[in-house]
């Protein structure tokens, strides 16, 4: 991390006046605790263009985590006024009215901030305050899919079955439940073909992870170990957790999913033990897909040491990996992250998460499919999904999702009204479209950065390659 760090700051040394990058450098030194130098780089960023909103938005975030409440509440403020429809301050001042003991403020807040931007989420501070998400407009027939006995909340944004979700399935044989353990265990009935667009990625799983389980005695003679990991990166919201999900659908495996954060927050002194029991549970199922959401939260808590166990539970999660202490035939591990610079390089040797695969925002078409899939099972009257796909360029998945939630709940409260089904029309979605920001392109001016200044060993490659950049 710190050779990132060091790799950003030679940047900025050679284009001070480079905007994008000092915010970059920034970000990188809040993740390492570094407020001052982080606060120097935003107010280098202002200096150049003083309004800003990422360089204003960096400053009131090292206020508060630097622990100035005070400073930092006067900044968000100050940012809220001048930008009411971003998403991200609404939820800082959120997060500070609730440390300050103001709980109702602090749900006014948050509501605010998804209601602006509603891809905005911070799921420890809706259990915080215990607010419920907005729930998406259910459409007829969805089922709830069921969580074993002691199974821990459901994270709802990535355990949403999507809402087209058919009905229930042969599940197969039941899995061997642990109660104790704080995971998610099912066995998805969505498949691919639930999972708009993505063809390359998807032909890369089936060549990486299924056919190599599937054809694992074939593998074995020509001496190829099957196994290992798979690290899914890229934008937020454009479909690595549903792609995991679909993989285990399509090889009808056992899904574990697994938050980082829960490991750390909940189990801190017991994570060790836990991180194994969860393997094994994983070599009690096989085939099994144990995935990894977050992997760089973990990986940066190791460069932080915020959490003593924090390098206890890597090890003992690498050494898992490895397969030093069980065997991990019919296992594979998906780790998922939309911060790929901050995974430690130690995650990606041979045997770990040694392949690597960039997860894009849908294209055109790609669009046109899950803008397809969503309008099923929902009131949607001749739908044009090529005019929408048009429409909503740089839009990811859970992007196209809230423009689906949005249309639905005005024609809903017309229905209510009215007392019938009132159908969505394309321009009803186009409409809704046209009242939101897609979310991929601030991704990507991180990842640009990154790719151009610490591509080391051509891992971003993908990146540069989507963005028209010439190597
Ligand atoms: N290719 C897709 N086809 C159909 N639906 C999609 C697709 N991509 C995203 N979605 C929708 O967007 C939602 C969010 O996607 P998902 O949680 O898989 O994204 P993610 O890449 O894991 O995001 P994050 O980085 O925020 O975890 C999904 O539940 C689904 O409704
Ligand atoms: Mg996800």
């Amino acid at each position: 991390m710190s050779a990132q760090l060091d790799a950003l700051r030679q940047a900025v040394s050679f284009s001070p006046d480079n905007v994008p990058l000092l915010l970059l450098l920034g970000e990188a030194c809040l993740d390492q605790f570094l407020f001052e130098e982080a606060k120097q780089n935003f107010q280098r960023a202002l200096t150049h263009d003083a309004h800003h909103l990422g360089a204003q938005l960096g400053l009131a975030r090292a206020s508060y985590q630097e622990g100035n409440l005070s400073e930092a509440v006067v900044r968000a403020e100050a940012i809220a006024a001048a930008h009411p429809q971003n998403g991200s301050v609404w939820r800082l001042l959120s997060r500070l009215a609730f440390i300050e003991g103001h709980l109702e403020e602090a749900r006014d807040h948050y509501r605010q901030a998804r209601k602006v931007e509603p891809g905005v989420r911070d799921e420890g501070l809706e259990k915080d305050l215990a607010v419920k998400p907005p729930p998406a407009l259910p459409p007829a027939g969805e089922s709830n899919r069921p969580l074993p006995a002691g199974a821990a909340e459901a994270d709802d944004d990535d355990s949403d079955p999507p809402s087209y979700d058919p009905e229930p399935k042969d599940k197969g044989p039941a899995p061997v439940l642990n109660p104790d353990l704080p995971v998610e265990f099912e066995r998805p009935t969505v498949k691919f073909a639930d999972v708009g667009g993505m063809s390359a990625v998807k032909e890369e799983i089936r060549m990486k992870i299924i056919y190599p389980l599937q054809n694992a005695e074939l593998f074995r003679q020509y001496g190829k170990k099957t196994g290992g990991g798979v690290l899914l990166y890229g934008p937020p919201g454009c479909g690595k957790t549903l792609l995991s999900r679909a993989t285990a659908g399509e090889i009808k495996a056992t899904f574990l999913s697994i938050g980082i954060h829960q490991v750390l927050d909940m189990w801190l002194g017991n994570s060790e033990k836990n991180l194994h029991k969860i393997f094994e549970l994983a070599r009690q199922n096989t085939p099994t897909i144990l995935f990894f959401d977050e992997v760089d939260a973990l990986a940066s808590d190791r460069g932080s040491m915020k959490h003593s166990a924090g390098r206890n539970v890597i090890n003992q999660f690498l050494a898992e990996m490895d397969g030093a202490i069980g065997t991990n035939e019919g296992i594979l591990v998906l780790g998922a992250t939309n911060a790929p610079w901050q995974v430690d390089p130690a995650f990606r040797r041979p045997g770990r998460f040694d392949r690597v695969l960039f997860v894009p925002p849908p294209d055109e078409d790609a669009r046109a499919s899950i803008i397809e899939i969503m309008a099923q099972g929902k009131p949607v009257h001749k739908l044009d999904a090529r005019a929408l796909a048009r429409r909503t360029k740089d839009f990811s998945g859970a992007d196209l999702k809230a423009v689906f939630d949005v249309a639905s709940e005005e024609k809903l409260a017309i229905a209510m009204r009215e007392n019938r089904v009132v159908p969505i029309t394309t321009d009803d979605l186009v409409r809704a479209a046209k009242s939101m920001q897609p979310s991929t392109k601030a991704w990507f001016e991180s990842a640009k950065n990154y790719a151009l200044y610490a591509n080391q060993s051509g891992f971003y490659n993908d990146v540069l390659a989507f963005l028209g950049i010439k190597k």
